[in-house]
């Protein structure tokens, strides 16, 4: 009988594809098979995020919960980014961990997991990273890794700390992981990074200057591929040459996320995030100009350390202005070892809350009038997903989230739907063609 996998996965699409890529690893090298239930596991493994405070103190609690509940000779491992921050400290915390195992050593699960109490953290540069495992969780969409680490040093990001230095990987590698997706039916291929439009800044070897326009333009000749999309581009290297190539290249699909965390030039500096409110502003209008139908989706903090009321007022006019298509928005959360941790001029969580509510009404506004304006049109969708009362799910290229009634034929198929009626996460349409 095979042994048996539980894997929990939170945080962003990286961590996804690392628990793909461990998942397979412990299915093709170690004979576990992945069930929904942890009480049955053999292993138990949580895929951990950091980047706010309010996750990692739920981990020791969910830790408590599976380590009361399991079978008695099951083995837990901490894996992730939560993992690299805090190491050895997780095992200190809750003894009964078997063993850690950071976000940039996913590779190494077949290792550790025979090393009780081992703790491997290390984000120095490591090639085996990049040969991920060509197992997907969807058949119909191919997550394929770009680049791994970060260069940036935002001050409240501790994402450079769990994931190490920027490292490019070698196009080659990506287009034959590309290929082989698609043969085995994937007609849409979804890339990662923390900042994908720095592309070619730097491989771990000798290799030709690529950049991201070129690697989009290289994959998008493999026959069968119908839709490119990618995240996250990072304002400011958008230049002229990616916006042209995003917007003239018809296998990139319409949608594309732009990080914009402030509207206030003062702070997006204290951030250091390298771009003013006018850069942003700028890159929508061109963005816009060369490809009238994008949609445009985004990551907004609120209550920066120095925050003024100001501040916050420059944040909406940005959405007011550029109406994005999907906000993600959060209360800003100091994290161990950035430069923010140690800021002073902290804004009162009453502030916060506030100010996180005001912003996400307003981003409710602009939605629904935008998504009122969806009624009766004709989208192309890639259908992906079965739902509840008989719906297939998918997406448009221009991302918006849209069912129809249908069964299981429709997945991994293109049709054309109308909208019949709108709601606020998904919309409801008929297939047309
Ligand atoms: N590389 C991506 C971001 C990855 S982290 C980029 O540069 O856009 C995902 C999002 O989490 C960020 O865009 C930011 O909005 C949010 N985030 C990161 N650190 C945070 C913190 N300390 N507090 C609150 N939100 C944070
Ligand atoms: Fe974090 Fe900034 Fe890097 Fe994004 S670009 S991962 S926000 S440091
Ligand atoms: Fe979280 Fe790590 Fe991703 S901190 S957002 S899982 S890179």
């Amino acid at each position: 009988m095979s042994k048996k996998l539980f894997i929990e996965t939170l945080g962003c699409a990286m961590n996804s594809r690392d628990s793909e890529h461990m998942i397979a690893q412990l299915t093709e090298k170690e004979g576990y098979e992945a069930i929904d239930d942890f009480r049955e596991a053999d292993l138990i493994l949580i895929n951990t995020c950091s980047v706010r405070e309010k996750p990692v103190s739920k981990l020791f609690s969910e830790l408590g919960v599976f380590n009361k509940k399991k079978k008695p000779e099951a083995k837990i491992g901490v894996c992730g980014c939560t993992a690299s921050h805090l190491g050895a400290e997780i095992i200190k915390r809750a003894p009964y961990v078997n063993f850690v195992l950071g976000a940039r050593n996913v590779s190494k699960i077949t290792e550790i997991l025979h090393k009780d109490k081992a703790v491997e953290i290390d984000i120095n540069y490591d090639e085996s990273e990049f040969a991920f495992d060509d197992f997907r969780t969807s058949p119909y969409k191919a997550f394929i890794n770009i680049s791994i680490g970060c260069d940036k040093a935002c001050t409240y990001c501790i994402v450079p700390k769990t994931r190490g230095d920027e490292i490019s990987i070698p196009d080659a590698l990506i287009i034959n992981e590309a290929h082989r997706a698609v043969d085995k039916g994937a007609k849409e291929v979804f890339l990662l990074g923390q900042n994908v439009n720095n592309y070619g800044r730097r491989f771990s070897g000798e290799h030709e200057k690529v950049n991201v326009s070129e690697l989009l333009r290289r994959l998008s000749k493999i026959e069968g591929l119908e839709r490119l999309r990618f995240t996250s581009p990072h304002p400011f290297h958008m230049d002229d040459e990616f916006i042209e190539e995003f917007a003239t290249n018809p296998k990139i699909c319409k949608s594309i996320h732009m990080p914009l965390q402030s509207g206030s030039t003062k702070v997006l500096n204290d951030m250091k995030r390298g771009y003013s409110r006018e850069w942003f502003l700028n890159r929508v209008e061109k963005l816009r100009a060369e490809c009238p139908e994008v949609s445009i989706s985004t990551d907004i903090i609120v209550a920066f350390p120095g925050e003024s009321d100001e501040d916050f007022q420059d944040s909406l006019d940005v959405m007011r202005k550029v109406r994005f298509n999907q906000i993600f928005s959060f209360k800003y959360s100091a994290r161990p070892e950035t430069e923010a941790e140690h800021f002073t001029n902290t804004v009162d969580e009453e502030v916060a809350s506030e100010r996180l509510t005001t912003l996400q009404s307003l981003n409710t506004e602009i939605l629904d009038e935008i998504n009122a304006t969806s009624l009766g049109k004709t989208y192309r969708v890639y259908f992906e997903e079965l739902i509840k009362d008989y719906y297939v799910s998918g997406r448009s290229d221009n991302n918006i989230v849209i069912k129809v009634k249908g069964s299981d034929e429709l997945l991994g198929e293109f049709r054309n739907v109308k909208i019949t009626s709108i709601g606020r996460t998904i919309l409801t349409g008929e297939v047309v063609a």
